[in-house]
């Protein structure tokens, strides 16, 4: 596994193999790596030639501080993880890499699709993740960019930023990776104590309990979901939604042909956590 720590170390890695015509897959991440982001880099390495997996704690796309201060920096355990799923590039960006002086960051319009949801909670979030999202794929202009499910909102904007752009890069959508007991693997979880982590399961029982039968409208389930999730005392919900997952226009009734996304999210404690169902 070759370790860069600029564009130029990238540049020289990846040169020979865009040469020979190799199908170049990038999976970027924030570190903390977890099975989760291992399973991006399996899917990666189904179909492409080479696999090269960024990490960069990308302060623009934290609304809350704390967060940001907070978040877990795991760089040995990383490259371990990384090199055993034998990762072929890790591409460790500097600041001014991907933050140059004299670069103007684009900026997008995408319509509703930043406003709702995670959106509507975390201002100016999806202004920074697209834009460095934007930067490294210039940098490292892959074929394909592997993205999880488990960030649902996050990958639907990625993917109208792609066709903005025409630009032809295929995005893959990979599931979503739990715990045995259900709880959607995410950096942040490291930071629930034993009680936040028994009260977080309720997020994904709540989901799994999806059922269109059931319920006789979307609102009818979200309100369900909401008052089973605040039986728990360390919950705090944000949002529960059922939205179309291209428009991410939320759905008054079950009757429609478009493919619909369950999602959650909800502070346990002081950890904000995110989760959602595919509806069949
Ligand atoms: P990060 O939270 O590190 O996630 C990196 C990728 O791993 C994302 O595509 C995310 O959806 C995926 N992922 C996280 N948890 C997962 C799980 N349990 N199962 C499957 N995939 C999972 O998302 C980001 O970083 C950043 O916003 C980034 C795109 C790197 C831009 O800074």
């Amino acid at each position: 596994m070759q370790i860069v720590r600029n564009n130029v170390e990238l540049f020289n890695a990846l040169a020979v193999a865009r040469l020979q015509g190799n199908i170049i897959g990038f999976v970027p991440t924030m570190g903390a790596l977890h099975q989760g982001h291992l399973s991006l880099i399996t899917e990666s390495q189904t179909t492409c030639d080479i696999t090269i997996c960024s990490i960069f704690v990308n302060p623009t796309q934290f609304n809350d501080k704390k967060d940001l201060e907070k978040y877990p920096r795991t760089e040995e355990a990383d490259l371990k993880m990384l090199s055993a799923a034998n990762c072929d590039v890790v591409y460790l960006p500097t600041v001014e890499d991907i933050y140059p002086a004299d670069w103007i960051c684009p900026e997008f319009d995408f319509g509703n699709l930043d406003k709702v949801m995670e959106g509507a909670h975390r201002p100016g979030h999806f202004k920074g993740m697209s834009q460095v999202v934007h930067r490294l794929l210039w940098l490292v202009q892959p074929n394909k960019i592997f993205m999880g499910q488990k960030d649902f909102q996050q990958q639907t904007i990625v993917k109208k930023m792609l066709a903005l752009l025409n630009w032809k890069v295929e995005l893959v959508r990979c599931d979503i990776v739990r715990e045995a007991d259900g709880l959607a693997m995410s950096s942040r979880n490291v930071r629930l104590n034993k009680d936040e982590r028994q009260q977080a399961l309720a997020i994904s029982r709540t989901l799994l309990q999806l059922d269109k039968i059931k319920f006789s409208s979307p609102i009818d389930f979200c309100n369900w979901a909401i008052s089973e999730l605040e039986k728990q005392s360390l919950i705090k919900v944000e949002y529960v939604e059922i939205v179309d997952t291209i428009t991410l226009q939320a759905v008054d009734n079950w009757n429609t042909k478009q493919e619909l996304v369950c999602c959650i999210a909800a502070k346990v404690g002081e950890v904000r956590l995110i989760d959602n169902v595919l509806i069949k």
